[in-house]
Formats: C-alpha cells, sequence, structure tokens
C-alpha cells in the first residue's frame, strides 16, 4: 500500500470524503463585541458570535493568518503572488461566474457521462449564497467536514498555516541534505492554494455547522473545484498539477490515472480541453514526468493523522463537559447551542491543542481549556 493509498483508505474509513460547512453573514458586528479568544467570554456571548467574529478574535487564528501572508509574500513570482493575494482577499468562485443554464447542464452531463458525479443538475456545483452574492472570507472557513480535522471558524487558516511551514520545511531540508532545490514557488502556491473552495464548499449554515460535500470524480468536491478555478484563472499547468497531488501522488501508474480523473473532471467544469492545456496525456495519465513539488506538496498535507484522531478523541468529552458545566440539555448538545460552544473552544485553542492536554490531564484538563475560553454557567 502507498502513502497515497494509506491517506485515501484512512479518510474513507474516517468518512470524511464526504465531509461538511455554513455561511457566515455578510455583516460583520462590532469587533469590540467580540472579545480576544483568550479572554474568556459568557456563554450567552459565544451564543451570540458568528463565526466570522468567533475567527477574528482568536489569537491563534489571527497569527496563522499573517503567517500565510507572509508566506505569500515569499513567493517570487509577481503574478503568481498576486493570484494567490486575490484568491485569499475573496474566495467567491469565478468558476460559477457567468454560467448560464446550458453551459451548467453540458458540464453536469460530460461528468455524470464519465462517472465523475451521480448528483443531480442541481447539486453539482454548490450554490453560492445569495447568489451571484460571495462567500464567507477565507480567515473565517473551517477547513473540513464538521465532524474531521479542521471543523472550526478560522480551520481552515490553522490548517493551511501548518501546511505551508511543512513544505517550506520539506523544500528547505531536501536542500540541506541532498543539495538540491526544486521549485519552491509552485510547492508553496500549491500548497496556500491546495483548499482555495473550502469556504465555497463548506458553507457555515444556520445550525453552525457545515455544509455538507459531496464526492466529485471519487474525492472532495472542494478538491476538484479547487483545481478548476485554477485553471480557469489561468495558473500555469505544473501548479495545477502540483496542487491536485495534496489528495493523492503520483507512486503508481494507477496513482496517475486517478490524478487524471481530477484534472480531467476540473478540466470539464472550468471548460478546456486537459491535453491541449497541458493537464494530462492523451494517454490519461499525467503529460510529463511526475515532478516533485506535487509529492512535496502531498506530503505537507498530512496532519489530519494526528488532526483528525485529536477531533474523535476530545468532541465526546466536550460533550459530557457541555452537559454539566454549561447545563445543556439534550436538544442543546445536538444542535446549534452546542455547535457554537465547540466552534469557539476550537477556534481559540485547536482539537490539537485540546488533545494535548486531554492526553496529560485528562477530561480535567479539556475542562480547564473550555472555561477559559467559555465561562461555565
Ligand atoms: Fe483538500
Ligand atoms: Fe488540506
Amino acid at each position: 500500500m502507498t502513502l497515497a493509498d494509506s491517506r485515501r483508505n484512512f479518510l474513507k474509513t474516517a468518512g470524511l470524503l464526504a465531509g461538511a460547512t455554513v455561511v457566515a453573514g455578510r455583516a460583520f458586528p462590532a469587533m469590540a463585541a467580540a472579545k480576544s479568544g483568550e479572554a474568556g467570554i459568557s456563554l450567552a456571548e459565544c451564543q451570540a458570535m458568528s463565526p466570522i467574529e468567533m475567527a477574528r478574535s482568536s489569537v491563534m487564528v489571527q497569527n496563522a493568518w499573517k503567517s500565510l501572508q507572509e508566506e505569500i509574500a515569499s513567493i517570487r513570482n509577481p503574478s503568481l503572488r498576486a493570484s494567490i493575494a486575490d484568491i485569499y482577499g475573496d474566495p467567491t468562485p469565478r468558476i460559477t461566474q457567468a454560467l448560464d443554464e446550458k453551459t451548467r447542464r453540458q458540464i453536469w452531463q460530460e461528468l455524470t457521462a464519465k462517472n465523475y458525479t451521480k448528483q443531480a443538475l442541481a447539486d453539482v456545483l454548490p450554490a453560492v449564497p445569495n447568489d451571484p452574492g460571495t462567500v464567507m472570507p477565507f480567515d473565517a472557513a473551517p477547513g473540513s467536514g464538521y465532524q474531521s480535522h479542521h471543523a472550526y471558524p478560522g480551520g481552515l487558516v490553522t490548517h493551511v498555516a501548518t501546511n505551508v511551514r511543512i513544505t517550506s520545511a520539506i523544500v528547505e531540508t531536501y536542500q540541506n541534505v541532498y543539495g538540491y532545490r526544486v521549485d519552491r514557488d509552485i510547492a508553496l502556491a500549491a500548497q496556500l492554494l491546495h483548499d482555495l473552495h473550502k469556504p465555497y464548499v463548506f458553507q457555515w449554515n444556520d445550525e453552525n455547522s457545515s455544509r455538507t460535500e459531496q464526492t466529485l470524480a471519487g474525492t472532495g468536491e472542494h478538491h476538484v473545484l479547487s483545481a478548476a478555478e485554477l485553471i480557469t484563472r489561468k495558473v500555469p499547468p505544473e501548479l495545477v498539477i502540483a496542487m491536485i497531488s495534496a489528495h493523492q501522488c503520483a507512486t503508481t501508474d494507477d496513482d496517475e490515472k486517478i490524478l487524471a480523473d481530477w484534472l480531467e473532471a476540473a478540466a470539464i467544469v472550468a471548460g478546456v480541453d486537459p491535453v491541449a492545456h497541458g493537464l494530462i496525456s492523451t494517454k490519461h495519465r499525467l503529460p510529463e514526468i511526475p515532478r516533485q513539488e506535487g509529492f512535496i506538496c502531498h506530503l505537507g498535507d498530512h496532519d489530519f493523522v494526528l488532526s483528525v484522531p485529536a477531533v474523535k478523541t476530545t468532541l465526546p468529552v466536550m460533550r459530557q463537559i457541555a452537559a454539566v458545566d454549561y447545563k445543556m440539555s439534550e436538544a442543546d448538545l445536538n444542535g446549534k447551542v452546542f455547535n457554537k460552544l465547540r466552534n469557539r473552544v476550537y477556534s481559540t485553542y485547536s482539537a490539537m491543542r485540546i488533545h494535548e492536554e486531554m492526553t496529560r490531564h485528562g477530561k480535567e484538563g479539556v475542562r480547564r481549556l473550555m472555561s477559559r475560553s467559555v465561562h461555565p454557567v
């Protein structure tokens, strides 16, 4: 079993290939109301906060956001740097803009004919809230489906900031140990952009959980749609290939075929010929020997091996504590009231930090962090 296979199987087992998200309100209530994530607030204040307020009042999320801005600034190619900054500034998809009904139907028919989707026409490309409005800001989006690894406001930012640091370290390590340097711009840009459509796909909903993701070409739809977005925005094909390798690297011939499926599906959404565009070969493989930036992007997208169990381990304990310390009823625990509490606590500390605290101090460690973020009632 290759590493890629292991990732795919792991995600499948964990039920993560169909993830979940919402739409944060577009108007930002005064940030003054959203006290610092480290300061601690009442449960009532927590219940009044939007996902945007939670993300923007979290010291952890804002530090990660700042580090991402610095990484973007370190990209040498000016047009690439500008494209990334553009997407981070407004991740609203261009792939659905100016898409008339006829073209939308053609895309759906082509994806269905290739067996890349079994969804109904209306479900293939998620609707943008308040169509033709905008999606939530990049820094407020969750980084995964709601039961998965970074399911909290700002989770996308912490996930990508982690990945980008790992990716940068791999590039440096290869230089220091082996004496050669890959294309750092491509490796970093691929990682910075690898989940660019999570704000679109994992929209916050009224329950303060997030939309359930569909599968497209055998992987989470955010992945293929992110690649389609990059094609639409005319980034070089080698960057699209490096980015699409986040979920699967080209270790075997079968792996390459899977990558070619995803690239073809992305090309269908973007309305280009994948062969003429330099994305795949006529043999339905990658157009050239797979480049190392794709492997490095894939290696850098692996914090789920820890962050998924961190959520699975801590969430049931947080629910137990919510029932006792926050006096939540069964209905509260299964809906918006608990979701707001867990969003705030994870957004303040991350599931990984709470997990570490739990491994050292058990339930009391979790209780301590929860009470620091939101005071018990
Ligand atoms: Fe992804
Ligand atoms: Fe990712």
